[in-house]
C-alpha cells in the first residue's frame, strides 16, 4: 500500500500543474471531432513524460502506453475530451476564449486530471507491475468516440477500464460509487405518420395525419405508466414534431414526422419499448386511416458499476475522496461501448458546491466546476490503476 502515499504526495506535488492543464483547456475548447489543437496539446504532454502514443490513424484523440516496472494487466483510464456550441456565461474565474464554443460538461477537467494522472503514474513506473492505456476520446457528446476507438481495437491488450465523469449531483469531496446502472442506455426513436393532405375546412376529405400523431403521442406517454414497475427507471420523449410547411393555418398535410428518446436501464425493457411504439404507432395511425412506423435505433448501451470491480472502485475511490452511492440518472454515456468489450467501472466525480456557484446541470450555458476537483480526479485515476491490477491478479473478473 506504499503506492497510496506516493499518489498522496504526487497529487499534492502536481496540483499547480493540474490548474495548468485545466486552465488551458478551459480556454481552448473544441467540438466533438474538432478537438485538433486539444489532441495536438495531449500529445506533447505525453511525449514529454516519456509516454508512447499509439497511432490509430485518428484525426482526434490520442491514445498513450505507459509500461510499468514489470509484466502484468493492462488497465486503461478514460477521458472525454470534446466541449459543447454553447456560449459560456459562468463566474469560472476564466472563460472559454472561442465564441459559441465551450466546457459546458467539464471534460476539460476529466482531460487535465488524466494528463495529471499521466504525470503521476510515469513517475511511479517502477511500482507500476504492467501497464496503463490512457486513453483520451473524443465526441463523446455525439456518442460517437468510444465506438471510433474500439473500432481501431484500441482495447486489445486491456484487462480493465476505469472512466469518470463530473457530477453536480455529488458534493465536492465525494465520489459516485454505484454497484450497477449509472447512465441510462439511449436509443433513438424516429417515427412517420402518413395520411392524406387536403383543406384545412374540409376534413373529411382527408385522411388527418395530425390527429392521428396527437392521439400516439398520448398513448406512447402509457408504454411506460403501464408496462414498467414504478419501481424501475425508463423513459419514453417524443421531443421534435414536424407537421406541414409552416405556420400555414388551412392545409392538412400529408406527413407528420416525429423524433424522440428512448433511455432505460435494462435491455428487456428496451425490447420491450421497441415492440410496444412499432404496434401502437401502426394501429393508432390505422384507426385514422392513416399509416404509421417507427424506426427504433439502439445507439448506446446503459454505462455502470461493473459489480466484480465494485469493491475496487471502492477502494480507489476511498484513497482520494467519501465514496457515496450515487442517484442514476437518463443521461447517457458512450463509456458503455468499452463496456461491452473488457470489464469497467465508471466513477462520478463530486463538483457540486453551494457557495461555489458550482450547481448547473451539464450542458447549461452558466455550468462550473471547482478546478480542485482535478487533482482528486488525478488521484482517482492513479488509484485505479493499482488497485485495478490487483482485482485482476486477485481473479476477481474471471
Ligand atoms: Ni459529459
Amino acid at each position: 500500500m506504499e503506492y497510496k502515499a506516493t499518489v498522496h504526495r504526487l497529487m499534492k506535488e502536481k496540483e499547480q500543474l493540474s490548474f495548468e492543464f485545466f486552465e488551458h483547456l478551459h480556454k481552448h475548447p473544441e467540438i466533438s471531432n474538432q478537438e485538433f489543437e486539444t489532441t495536438a496539446y495531449v500529445k506533447d504532454i505525453l511525449k514529454s513524460l516519456d509516454i508512447e502514443v499509439i497511432d490509430y490513424g485518428m484525426e482526434t484523440g490520442v491514445v498513450g502506453l505507459l509500461r510499468g516496472g514489470s509484466d502484468g494487466p493492462c488497465i486503461a483510464l478514460r477521458a472525454d475530451i470534446d466541449a459543447l456550441p454553447i456560449q459560456e456565461d459562468s463566474t469560472q474565474e476564466f472563460c472559454s476564449e472561442v465564441p459559441g464554443v465551450s466546457h459546458a460538461c467539464g471534460h476539460d477537467a476529466h482531460c487535465a486530471a488524466l494528463l495529471t494522472a499521466a504525470s503521476i503514474l510515469s513517475e511511479m513506473r517502477d511500482e507500476i507491475k504492467g501497464s496503463v492505456k490512457f486513453i483520451f476520446q473524443p465526441a463523446e457528446e455525439l456518442n460517437t468516440g468510444a465506438k471510433i476507438l474500439v473500432d481501431r481495437d484500441c482495447l486489445r491488450g486491456v484487462d480493465a477500464i476505469f472512466g469518470v465523469h463530473n457530477s453536480p449531483d455529488v458534493p465536492f469531496g465525494s465520489i459516485g460509487v454505484k454497484d450497477g446502472p449509472l447512465m441510462a442506455a439511449v436509443d433513438r426513436i424516429n417515427m412517420k405518420i402518413y395520411g392524406r393532405g387536403g383543406h384545412g375546412g374540409q376534413p373529411h376529405l382527408t385522411c388527418d395525419p395530425v390527429v392521428a400523431a396527437a392521439s400516439f403521442i398520448q398513448s406512447a406517454q402509457t408504454i411506460v405508466s403501464r408496462n414498467i414497475s414504478p419501481n424501475r427507471f425508463a423513459v419514453v420523449s417524443i421531443c421534435d414534431m414536424k407537421a406541414g410547411s409552416g405556420a400555414i393555418n388551412n392545409i392538412i398535410p400529408e406527413e407528420v414526422t416525429m423524433y424522440g428518446t428512448v433511455r432505460t436501464f435494462d435491455s428487456a425493457d428496451a425490447k420491450m419499448i421497441e415492440e410496444r411504439l412499432k404496434k401502437m404507432i401502426a394501429q393508432i395511425a390505422d384507426a385514422y386511416n392513416c399509416e404509421g412506423e417507427c424506426e427504433y435505433i439502439y445507439q448506446i448501451p446503459a454505462t455502470y458499476g461493473m459489480h466484480e470491480l465494485y469493491d475496487t472502485a471502492y477502494a480507489a475511490a476511498s484513497a482520494v475522496g467519501v465514496p457515496v452511492d450515487p442517484t442514476p440518472t437518463g443521461g447517457g454515456e458512450d463509456f458503455s461501448i468499452y463496456q461491452q468489450h473488457v470489464p469497467g467501472f465508471f466513477y462520478w466525480l463530486g463538483i457540486r458546491e453551494e457557495d461555489n456557484d458550482c450547481v448547473y446541470p451539464w450542458h447549461s450555458p452558466h455550468f462550473k466546476l471547482n478546478k480542485a476537483v482535478v487533482p482528486i480526479g488525478a488521484g482517482l485515476y492513479a488509484m485505479s490503476v493499482f488497485k485495478g491490477i490487483d482485482a485482476v491478479n486477485n481473479g476477481l473478473l474471471k
